[in-house]
């Protein structure tokens, strides 16, 4: 390479960190101090003035400097050309589940039914049609998988006046969304909505008067209660053909994680993790439900529950990971916000469980927000969340402010 060839010197002073040539920048004949359409750093100059070099060669041209605040407007303008595309795509999203939540509340009646019977068969002629229930869970799994805002689907659902029924299906739909929030393929939340959907088949066989008692359980009665676990998983193993991974969830969605559940007091990782998952679910499910001696706790409140007593009983990754991804206000709350708006909360945050996504719903003079409008609380530093509000108070049925 003769110096000859390169048509340009250019003068230390001249160079800044960023530049970029067509073709590579020569320290001498030999040496190459930059590539072709690589940018100069700082360093390379530095060592330049260290050599004690004043000139750099190159035959290209410079085709782009980028100083500080080239780069900066660059990326804002890719970030807010970024931003329109999230908000197209979140406006896309939650008006797909809007068009869909009619169909999915009246279909899931009819999964209610199809369990029920054959909860019936199973209990009564030890008939399972295994087949149909999977294909109910596979049908719940594609909407997990599908849509974005799936937790909303179940506000307010009544899926059967068999408590056992709409218990299960509602906490299978939950573990489906937690298997989806932790990131389990297809396959693996298909068989835990399975698992979920039949782990309390066992109840069946306990008297009707102890599942819907009051008052707290004797010692004779409470070991009769835990027995459902053992119940279940024998009816799901025996006369049902479940696997035994599946059938598994049955008989160890009650133990805890510090050992302290039933029947077999296990503990940590000696219980599977589709019935860790399940547990998690099965707790807050529970008590976001109506039951014959209690009203349904509001989802806030449940999840406080989750955080406090039942935190040493449930595998704290995958608590950390339902409270984030349904937020610490979970998917559904209605809340107050520090600016005086009201909304509701549509989406979690794994990173950060008390700045979840909501969905605007009355203004700051308590008119009704028409328009889909959302706040990511992540990006509005500025507002909080200040109260969770019980939306009965205020004559509201919030399954229809979605
Ligand atoms: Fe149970």
């Amino acid at each position: 390479m003769a110096t000859s060839r390169k048509k340009k010197t250019i003068k230390i002073e001249d160079l800044k960190p960023g530049m970029v040539f067509t073709s590579p920048l020569y320290i001498d004949d030999e040496n190459i101090l930059v590539r072709a359409n690589e940018p100069i750093k700082k360093t390379d100059i530095e060592k330049l003035l260290k050599w004690g070099i004043d000139v750099v060669y190159t035959d290209g041209d410079l085709i782009i400097e980028q100083n500080k605040e080239l780069k900066k407007n660059i990326e804002s303008k890719g970030n807010k050309v970024l931003q329109e595309l999230d908000d197209i795509k979140l406006h896309k999203d939650y008006a797909k589940l809007k068009d869909f939540k009619e169909e999915f509340q009246e279909r899931i009646i009819t999964i209610g039914s199809i369990l029920r019977r054959n909860f019936k068969d199973l209990v009564e002629k030890k008939q399972f049609n295994n087949h149909e229930i999977l294909s109910e869970a596979l049908y719940l799994t594609n909407q997990i998988v599908e849509y974005r805002f799936f937790p909303l689907l179940l506000l307010g659902i009544r899926i059967s006046d068999d408590v056992i029924v709409h218990h299960s299906i509602h906490t299978a739909c939950y573990g489906g969304y937690l298997g989806k929030l932790i990131n389990l393929s297809k396959v693996r939340i298909q068989d835990l909505v399975f698992a979920i959907m039949l782990m309390d088949v066992g109840m069946y066989f306990i008297p009707p008067q102890l599942r819907q008692k009051n008052y707290p359980l004797t010692e004779k009665e409470r070991r009769v209660f835990y027995a459902h676990t053992i119940y279940g998983y024998k009816v799901l193993k025996e006369d049902a053909y479940v696997k035994q991974p599946l059938a598994l969830v049955a008989l160890q969605h009650h133990e805890n994680f510090d050992g302290t559940g039933y029947p077999r007091k296990l503990k940590k990782e000696e219980i599977s993790l589709m019935a860790r998952i399940a547990a998690v679910v099965d707790r807050y499910a529970a008590m976001i439900e109506d039951r014959y001696h209690r009203t349904a706790k509001m989802p806030y409140e449940a999840m406080k529950v989750l955080l406090s007593q039942e935190a040493s009983h449930l595998d704290p990754r995958i608590l950390r990971f339902f409270v984030g991804g349904m937020s610490a206000y979970p998917i559904g709350s209605y809340v107050l916000l520090s600016n005086n708006y009201k909304a509701l909360v549509v989406e979690g945050n794994i990173q950060s469980p008390l700045r979840p996504l909501v969905k605007l719903l009355f203004d700051d003079s308590n008119k009704i927000i028409e328009d889909l409008k959302f706040l990511d609380l992540t990006k509005e530093p500025t507002v909080t969340i200040t109260k969770v509000l019980n939306p009965k108070n205020e004559g509201l049925n919030i399954s229809q402010l979605i």
